[in-house]
Parts: C-alpha cells; structure tokens; sequence
C-alpha cells in the first residue's frame, strides 16, 4: 500500500509584483476571495484531504500568515467580552486541533523549485504534496482529495493538470502523456512555460502536486532554467527517467488568482456562492447586467 500523505507544502515566499501596491506590505496569499484569505482557502484543500502537516516556504513580509494560523489572544478576548460567539468560533476554528503548521524562511527567492527543496528536512523520506495558494480550485471533493485517490491507485507522483487556451501555455509547466486513452494518465513529458509552437500539449499543471522524495535528489542537481529560477518543472522532468507520474485531470472550477482577471472572476465565482451574501449579491449583478 502506498504510504500515507500526511504533508503539505505551501510554497509563499513570492513577491506577488502582479498585484502591486495592494502586495507592497502584505502577502499575495492574504488577499481575500469575499472573507477568506486564499492561503486558507489552499489549506482548507489539504486538510479536507487528510493532510495533517501544513509546511508554509515563507520570506520577508510574510508575518501575517504565520498571525493568521496562531491563536489571536486579543481578539478572541474581545470577541468574548462582547459576546460574539458566532465570530469568535471563526476565529478559534481556522485549523483543526490535530493540525500543526510549520515555517521554513526561504532566504533567497531562487525559484518554485528551491522553495520545495527548502522543505527536503521537514518532509524527510515520504511522499508529500504541494499547493500553489494563487491557484484557486472550487472543487467537490477537493482537487487534492481527487488526486490522492489517483496516488493510492498508483503509488506514484500525481499532477493536477487541465487544459487551458493554447494563447497561455506559455505561462505554465506543459505535460504530453504517454498514452490519452489509459485509464491512469502516464505522463511522458513536461516542459516548463514552453512557446506556443513548441508546446507538447495544452495540458498545465495547475499548482497542485504530489510527489515522491525522488524529487529532492533531482531537485538538488537542477540548474537555473527559464526565467533564472530553479524550477520544480525541471526536476520533475528527471523524475520522469527514474519513476512514473501521472496527471490528474481536475474536476472543478479553476480561477488564477495570480492574475487580476482571475482574481476578479473568483470574487465573483465565491461571492455568488456565499451562504450570507450570495442571494443579494446575485440580485445586484443582474441589475448591474441589465443597466450595462
Ligand atoms: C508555476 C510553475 C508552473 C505551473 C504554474 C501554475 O509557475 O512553475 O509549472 O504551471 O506555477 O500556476 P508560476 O505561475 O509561479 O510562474
């Protein structure tokens, strides 16, 4: 049986230039989607998969994210005196009790791939998965759940993939597999942000990962690759001459939040789903429709 995945690595030490100023100060991963930050939005995945060790790759201006998973003393205190109860539960139940969060600083942003070879002690010699926060899936189950049950199917590394515009392969890690019509699609390539006419494939991977410690061997051999980083893309493409991996077509509603359109399109996407605004929020785009 293949072992258990137990954690999770959340690779936040980016910039997140895209979204400047609102990211001068604060993280890309604290930005909120309606009331929900989407650093916990990609946690919530994980646990929701059994992941019971949230390994967060932090850097400067990272604080808060570490604030917003620890208790809040001040807060619960005054939520309890004015007897907010419904708040204060908020509050008190962002993680489950068997939950522990753990912070490695990446001094040096050199890449995707060195933020999860940072975690290499931490995870130690097990397989594990990897949750990129500004990929947004709204998904039942969860698209970590959903490729879990591909790993104990296959007892080998998962990638979620889905198709996207052939206009933007080039801003992600492109797979070719090996055979389309296989029940448990093998992968036979990746290749990272390729052009357009060179691209095996519209198939990306979209931010969620789940992979065996090979990875760290081949990860401490990777050299700088495209755009000067060390990219996990590229050891992963060396994984592929030891071990077999494969992809997981996700099922669910996927919105990039690392770009200001997807971003939008989520606010939207939760908003119109949200239990206490949602119905009034439907309501309000209709009319704005209809006076466009
Ligand atoms: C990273 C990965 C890329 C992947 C993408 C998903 O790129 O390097 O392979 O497809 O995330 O969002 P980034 O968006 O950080 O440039």
């Amino acid at each position: 049986m293949a072992p258990k995945i137990t954690k999770a690595v959340f690779p936040v030490a980016g910039m997140g230039t895209r979204f400047l100023p609102a990211t001068k100060a604060s993280p890309k991963e604290m930005l909120p989607i309606v009331d929900k930050p989407l650093i916990q939005y990609a946690v919530d995945e994980a646990i929701s998969a059994g992941i019971t060790e949230l390994i967060f790759i932090t850097g400067r201006n990272k604080r808060s994210i570490e604030d917003h998973f620890d208790k809040a003393y001040e807060l619960e205190t005054e939520l309890e005196l004015k007897n907010k109860t419904k708040l204060l539960d908020i509050v008190q139940n962002i993680l489950p009790s068997n939950v522990n969060c753990i912070y490695i600083r990446q001094a040096e942003a050199l890449g995707l791939g060195h933020a999860v070879l940072t975690a290499s002690s931490v995870v130690g010699n097990e397989p594990f998965a990897v949750i990129l926060a500004d990929e947004l899936i709204d998904a039942n189950p969860g698209a970590l759940a959903q490729m879990i049950d591909v790993y104990n199917q296959t007892g080998s590394s998962v990638l979620g993939v889905n198709e996207v515009p052939p206009d933007e392969v080039s801003s992600y890690g492109i797979i070719k597999l090996a055979d389309k019509s296989l029940k448990y699609k093998k992968i036979e390539k990746i290749v990272e942000k390729p052009k357009k006419e060179n691209a095996p494939s519209n198939l990306a991977a979209v931010g969620r990962y789940i992979l065996t410690p090979r990875i760290f061997n081949e990860l401490r051999n990777t050299q700088r690759g495209v755009g000067g980083e060390i990219q996990l893309t590229d050891a992963i493409s060396e994984v592929l001459n030891y071990e077999a991996i494969f992809a997981h077509v996700i099922e669910g509603k996927r919105y990039d939040c690392g770009s200001k359109l997807g971003y939008l399109e989520a606010t939207i996407g939760f908003g119109l789903k949200h239990p206490e605004v949602g119905n009034e929020f439907r309501e309000y785009l209709k009319a704005l429709q209809a006076s466009l």
